[in-house]
């Protein structure tokens, strides 16, 4: 898609998108509700903000946390803001375009939506609405084993721009892994996305702290939490506490919430090894890829495996506090199997800015997890929109500025780091 750089006429993905008449100085061609989302919340910190006020602690902290005292957490953040780019002049920028194309479909942007489990605890309906953000700009979206809807459900609502991400389910030689495997392929996801980077399950501070079990248990403290944001105890009552719904084929379709979080405690757990990378990647006739890997050996031993793509990942700081930033791995992946494989990269992607330093650091796209849990959380059903809208409104503007018209150009040629 080629449009006109936003800092001149128009520009933001999705709904609301400004026709340049309407767009004034400053307005970043956004216009009505769009424009008005965008003058009260102007960044993806400012959602952040507002999800923050409007969730009781437990639900945020789960979100927002890392693992151990958050130090991976911060290296993302700390890392992703030391990568400077000297700017490319006198050329011209007026026609930005944003497009990409990933293992044979055409996208929007070099976005997308990352896996995220059980993320119905920050607010009900996440997934869904997520689901339905990405189909309209346009971008993957890429659903969690442990999501709170069903793999058909997103088939339907995303039918263009669904991947599918997989934890192992290692009983009984992986019958439930393969079987969540065959029905993603049925409900047309373009592509499998299978989670190395949890051989365990990691402590997570502040989720003890806070007392967080699932299916959560209201003690005093959690109940007096609870009530701090009663919009969403509302929200919680209407809906129904959060479920890991994909598992009632296996648990029984008449298992409750506390029989499902049982179910997925015991069953899924466990290494995903290369072994059954192997396996998966015979099983799955589309798109493959393994996210998780940090280290360039990793990434050389899934590309001999066959996979058409790796997300570099440390899973948003929540496995291993000592592990790398994201886009300091990417780099180094980047410069051992860069020219063999498709390189997706997530962790701290907060800002359009930091899409940008992604395709300069040599991957396709980026994938941002939080920033959309905050939308949502923030703003309901707009908020998936409001942060595509404005990850690409500056996106677009970085890309002007450091002199580079495509995301072609942003990964090669025309900018200095
Ligand atoms: C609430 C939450 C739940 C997550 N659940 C999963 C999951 O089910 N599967 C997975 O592969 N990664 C999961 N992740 C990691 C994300 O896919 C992604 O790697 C990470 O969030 C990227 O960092 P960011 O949130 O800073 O953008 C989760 C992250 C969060 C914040």
């Amino acid at each position: 898609m080629t449009a006109t750089n936003p800092g001149v006429a128009e520009g933001g993905a999705g709904r609301g998108a400004a026709p340049a008449r309407a767009a004034g100085w400053g307005s970043g061609g956004f216009s009505g509700q769009a424009a008005a989302l965008r003058r009260r919340y102007p960044t993806v910190d400012d959602l952040k903000a507002r999800a923050r006020r409007r969730t009781p602690r437990f639900a945020y902290d789960f979100v927002a946390g890392g693992v151990g005292e958050d130090l991976c957490l911060a290296r993302n953040r700390a890392a992703l803001d030391a990568i400077v780019i000297t700017p490319r002049l006198g050329l011209d920028v007026a026609r930005i375009d944003t497009a990409i194309t990933l293992f044979g479909r055409d996208y929007r942007a070099p976005f997308g939506v990352a896996p995220m489990g059980l993320a119905g605890l920050l607010w009900p309906g996440v997934d869904e609405a997520l689901a339905r953000a990405a189909q309209r700009a346009r971008i993957p979206y890429v659903l969690s084993t442990v999501a709170n809807t069903t793999i058909e459900r997103v088939g339907q609502l995303a039918p263009d721009v669904f991947w599918y991400q997989l934890y192992g389910v290692p009983g009984n030689d992986h019958a439930v892994s393969f079987d969540l495997v065959a029905r993603a392929e049925r409900a047309g996801a373009h592509a499998l996305v299978v989670t190395m980077d949890v051989p365990v399950r990691s402590k997570r501070t502040r989720d003890v702290r806070n007392g967080l079990v699932v299916p959560f248990r209201p003690t005093l403290r959690t109940a007096l939490d609870a009530a701090r944001a009663p919009q969403w105890g509302l929200a919680m009552l209407r809906h129904g506490q959060p479920r890991f719904e994909n598992f009632l084929a296996y648990a029984g379709a008449d298992a409750n919430t506390t029989d499902l979080a049982s179910y997925v405690f015991q069953k899924m757990a466990g290494p995903m090894t290369w072994e059954m990378v192997a396996r998966l990647r015979q099983a799955w006739p589309r798109a493959f890829l393994v996210k998780g890997l940090l280290h360039p050996d990793d990434a050389e031993k899934a590309v001999s495996l066959g996979v058409d793509g790796i997300v570099v990942s440390n899973h948003g700081g929540r496995q291993f506090d000592a592990a790398p930033a994201s886009i300091d791995a990417l780099a180094e992946i980047a410069a051992r199997v860069g020219d063999s494989t498709s390189l997706i990269v997530d962790g701290g992607m907060m800002h359009g800015l930091d899409l940008l330093r992604a395709l300069r650091c040599g991957a396709q796209a980026a994938f941002a997890g939080r920033a959309f849990l905050f939308g949502y959380g923030a703003l309901g059903e707009e908020g998936g929109d409001h942060v595509a809208r404005l990850f690409e409104e500056e996106l677009r503007l970085a890309l002007a500025q450091s002199g580079a018209v495509s995301v072609a150009e942003a990964r090669g040629a025309g900018t200095t780091m």
